[in-house]
């Protein structure tokens, strides 16, 4: 993957998908102050509810959040009895911010396709929220998931999808449909269902760039004023590609497959 270049409100800004600043704890703290919670996916609760409210609660079931980042969402998860959930990232930094935030939900750090050397349980419910994209390895992701997926088990992918044209290293590998479908029944997986969230994505990050501006003071007591122009520009572009219809938001919903 070659570096790209982006135009931005402020020039010409190079976003590597290993950008260290926009996966560092700091950027994540940003977005919990923007947010009102440890969060880095677009919809906070709304979004959780959104794409787990259809799985029964069941305190018992083995939950995986994978690239789970500083906690927040697998928290929710378990305190609002969806199962015992096992928080994973590549990010040492997030999981030792995670494991002292959250001490009743158990984190490790490990690469999404190495999963296997770090966990022994298998899972009932696998999720991933605004992680996947993220992922350079998708389908050894997929794999390593199929291995600790019990034979009923769920996989929900909640993400970002090209929807024609987008290319951005920010996000560097968003949903394709044909191309995650083609992955996922490679790897032993069945996609049984997509929901289209293209419409809450836009107003998810309409409301963010609100809050960029509304809270610039509160950002720039934890931030200098280069590195929250650099938030606002990041997720202004983003917000330009969803409305020009090159991004959006997609939940899939994927089964073991039985043949
Ligand atoms: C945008 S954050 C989302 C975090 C969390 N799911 C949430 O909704 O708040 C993406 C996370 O994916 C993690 N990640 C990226 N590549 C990964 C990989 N190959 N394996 C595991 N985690 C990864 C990043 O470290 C980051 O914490």
């Amino acid at each position: 993957m070659g570096m790209k270049k982006i135009i931005l409100k402020k020039g010409i800004i190079n976003l590597m998908p290993e950008d260290k600043e926009i996966s560092s704890v700091k950027w994540k703290k940003i977005l919990s102050l923007l947010r009102e919670g440890d969060f880095a996916h677009p919809g906070e609760e709304e979004a959780i509810e959104k794409t787990l409210g259809i799985i029964p609660k069941d305190p018992n079931r083995n939950v995986l959040d994978l690239g789970c980042g500083i906690g927040g969402t697998a928290s929710y998860v378990q305190e609002n009895g969806w199962g015992k959930v096992v928080g994973i990232d590549l990010n040492p930094e997030v999981i030792s911010y995670a494991s002292e935030k959250y001490p009743n939900v158990t984190f490790y750090q490990s690469d999404a396709a190495h999963i296997t050397e770090v966990l022994k349980d298998k899972f009932d419910l696998i999720y991933l929220f605004n992680s996947f994209y993220a992922f350079d390895d998708q389908q050894a992701a997929f794999v390593a998931m199929n291995q600790l997926a019990n034979p009923d088990s769920d996989l929900i992918i909640f993400d970002y999808i090209d929807r024609g044209g987008f290319q951005d290293s920010s996000i560097p590998f968003p949903i394709e449909l044909e191309r995650t479908t083609h992955q996922l029944t490679k790897t032993g997986w069945q996609l049984i269902d997509t929901e289209n969230l293209d419409e809450d994505y836009k107003r998810w990050y309409q409301d963010l760039m609100k809050k960029i501006e509304a809270k610039k003071e509160e950002i720039l007591q934890i931030a200098d004023q280069r590195l929250y122009d650099k938030v606002y520009d990041v997720y202004a572009y983003i917000l330009k590609e969803i409305e020009r219809g090159a991004l959006g938001g997609e939940i899939l919903r994927a089964k073991i497959s039985r043949h």
